[in-house]
């Protein structure tokens, strides 16, 4: 699904990121760490071909990115959904338009203008809506609604989009424990339910551990880091957060907590209950 292959990457023609060499499977639950400014929203926006390749071969879906058209590159955009730190959504709209929004590409402007959807697009769309555990809100405005349920809207409308890959920059980074849990445990069913590839910047590298079946550490410039969440060993986290211990406090028995707050069966309820 994703082939790179000695890939230099950079704004300009100085390079951000060098000797690249990255294989990611379909269904992969990929996370990216490393100290800010290492490069990894570098890396993330390099796969929808935001970024300019300076050497080697980049191939993402098929798609060649070292010659791709504009045509083409539209059509990769539109089968990869893109989860930002900021959500994105029309705050105005309600949740169920927003998600909708994610189909736009199959819906006619003139028919999706009057918000008039087929039986079957509001079917997905309500499917999509449980999924991330947002159905009850489904006519709430998204600005009536806190960061971790705004952020699951998010990921419903990239799910709309019927995806072979979701890209996430750092979808949690703003939320609060529990809430980036929730969006997290969103994050995995999305991988396991649909087999979508899932490739996230991770400021915590707890969730990182927890979540991810692979770990991709950048440090130096470069993937210093490839493997499984038991292959990284403090050292290779010295490397990559470069010895800065404030970057490893990272405790288990937190993350322990959170999981056992948020699989809590009455969270659901409770935020049922707080929503009607
Ligand atoms: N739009 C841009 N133009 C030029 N340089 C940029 C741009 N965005 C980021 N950079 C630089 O690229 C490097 C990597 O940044 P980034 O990928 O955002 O790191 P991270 O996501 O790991 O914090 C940094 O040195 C940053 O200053
Ligand atoms: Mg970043």
């Amino acid at each position: 699904m994703i082939n790179i292959q000695s890939v230099c990457l950079g704004y300009t023609n100085t390079p951000i990121l060098h000797d690249i060499n990255l294989q990611i499977k379909k269904g992969e639950f990929v996370g990216i760490i490393g100290l800010s400014g290492a490069g990894k929203s570098t890396l993330l926006m390099s796969l929808i071909g935001n970024i300019r390749i300076l050497k080697g071969d980049y191939h993402v879906s098929g798609y060649n990115l070292n010659s791709i058209s504009k045509k083409e590159l539209s059509d990769l955009r539109a089968s990869i959904g893109f989860i930002f730190q900021g959500y994105n959504l029309v705050n105005r709209l309600s949740v169920l338009h927003n998600v909708m929004s994610g189909m736009l590409k199959n819906i006619p402007l003139g028919r999706s203008l009057i918000k008039l959807y087929s039986t079957e697009e509001l079917n997905k769309a309500h499917e999509y809506m449980q999924v991330v555990n947002i159905e009850h809100l489904a006519m709430r405005r998204c600005d009536e609604l806190s960061g971790g349920q705004r952020q699951r809207v998010a990921i419903a409308r990239a799910l709309a989009q019927n995806p072979n890959i979701i890209l996430a920059d750092e979808p949690v980074a703003a939320l609060d424990p529990k809430s980036a849990a929730q969006v997290m445990d969103v994050l995995r069913k999305v991988n396991e339910s649909y087999g979508v590839t899932v490739i996230t910047n991770l400021h915590h590298l707890d969730f990182a551990r927890y979540y991810c079946n692979r770990i991709l550490g950048v440090a130096s410039g470069t993937i210093s880091f490839d493997g499984t969440p038991h292959e990284l060993l403090s050292r290779n986290l010295d490397s990559i957060y470069e010895n800065e211990p404030s970057s490893l406090e990272s405790s288990k028995n937190n993350i322990t907590n959170i999981m056992s707050h948020v699989h809590d069966n009455n969270s659901n309820n409770n935020e049922m209950r707080n929503a009607a």
